[in-house]
């Protein structure tokens, strides 16, 4: 059957400011764009209204009016901007992210679904609006996101982000080579963020401490991708790696990861997202070193994944 409106949306990595984001703090963000969800329209002929068929988890979730699902917030915000009484279609859906280690999985099956009906249906939002919406069905998702997710997704752009604020998009000076190492242990963003928070009531001043240091990390992180000094943002990773860890969000599979990451010339190593299993971010400014870094992680049985953030100063 013919595929109409196929729309996509990336997957991301959160290089620094993962948690401290939540509570205020700058966290900067980089899009994967080389592993999509996707997203398309086929017309019912034998079944009435709209569903969504998620082709990867054998699932079909039917939209009705008071349904809560993250698509339907998505395509109920849509409908009613297109304000057709009797919609007849199905939103066919299949993802190259994996789900629940911190990659955006939701927001990017959220994106696609949103570039695709609104395409569908002849909408045009403005990225702001498509980035509201999609932070609307993480909340569905997630219960409070930061909205740094729904935001390096829809942009499709390094950014440093702040919470409530629009995203300010990042420019490189130097390419910046960029690894992923998968634990293949999931966790949940939900759990991973009330845990914190359970921790922040037991100990305000001690994690205020926490996301100050780590907010001061993102912005001399922002300068130096700024100034091309790939190896001072790595040295900044890895001391956010350490609060992270104090703060019990480590798992045993990414300390092993960013051990062999460093080991094979990464500048900088730690986990990225939510943490408790999920995936290490490592980088270089090197793709000689980003592929002996791939090859080490890959070597010890993990998989990994690729991108760079280009120079655009
Ligand atoms: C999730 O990708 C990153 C967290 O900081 C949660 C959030 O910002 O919503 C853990």
């Amino acid at each position: 059957m013919m595929k109409i409106a196929e729309q996509s949306a990336c997957g991301k990595s959160i290089l620094l400011g993962e948690h401290a984001v939540v509570y205020g703090q700058p966290a900067i963000a980089v899009p994967m764009e080389d592993i999509r969800a996707y997203a398309w329209i086929e017309e019912n002929n034998d079944k009435e209204g709209v569903r969504v068929e998620a082709i990867d988890l054998d699932e079909e979730i039917i939209i009705e009016d008071e349904n809560k699902h993250q698509f339907a917030i998505v395509i109920n915000d849509l409908i009613k901007k297109n304000k057709t009484e009797k919609l007849n279609f199905t939103v066919k859906l299949t993802s190259e992210i994996p789900q629940s280690v911190g990659m955006g999985s939701s927001a990017a099956t959220s994106a696609a679904v949103c570039r695709c009906v609104a395409k569908y249906l002849g909408i045009s939002l403005s990225q702001e609006e498509e980035s509201e919406l999609v932070f609307r069905a993480e909340e569905v998702v997630h219960g409070t996101p930061s909205g740094i997710d729904n935001n390096v997704i829809v942009y499709e752009k390094p950014i440093l982000f702040v919470k409530g604020e629009a995203p300010k998009i990042l420019h490189s000076k130097k390419d910046l080579y960029i690894v992923i190492g998968q634990s293949g242990v999931e966790s949940s963003t939900m759990e991973m963020v009330k845990n914190i928070r359970k921790l922040v009531k037991e100990n305000p001043n001690e994690f205020e401490i926490k996301f100050d240091k780590i907010g001061k990390l993102v912005e001399e992180s922002e300068k130096n991708i700024e100034n091309g000094r790939v190896d001072k943002i790595g040295v900044l990773m890895n001391e956010n790696q350490e609060i992270l860890r104090e703060m019990q969000l480590s798992h045993p599979e990414l300390e092993t990861i960013i051990e062999i990451a460093k080991r094979a010339g990464a500048l900088g190593a730690k986990l990225t997202g939510k943490g408790g299993g999920g995936n290490v971010v490592a980088i270089s400014d090197k793709v000689e070193t980003q592929k002996l870094i791939a090859n080490s992680i890959e070597g010890a049985g993990y998989r990994v994944c690729k991108t760079k953030v280009g120079a655009t100063l």
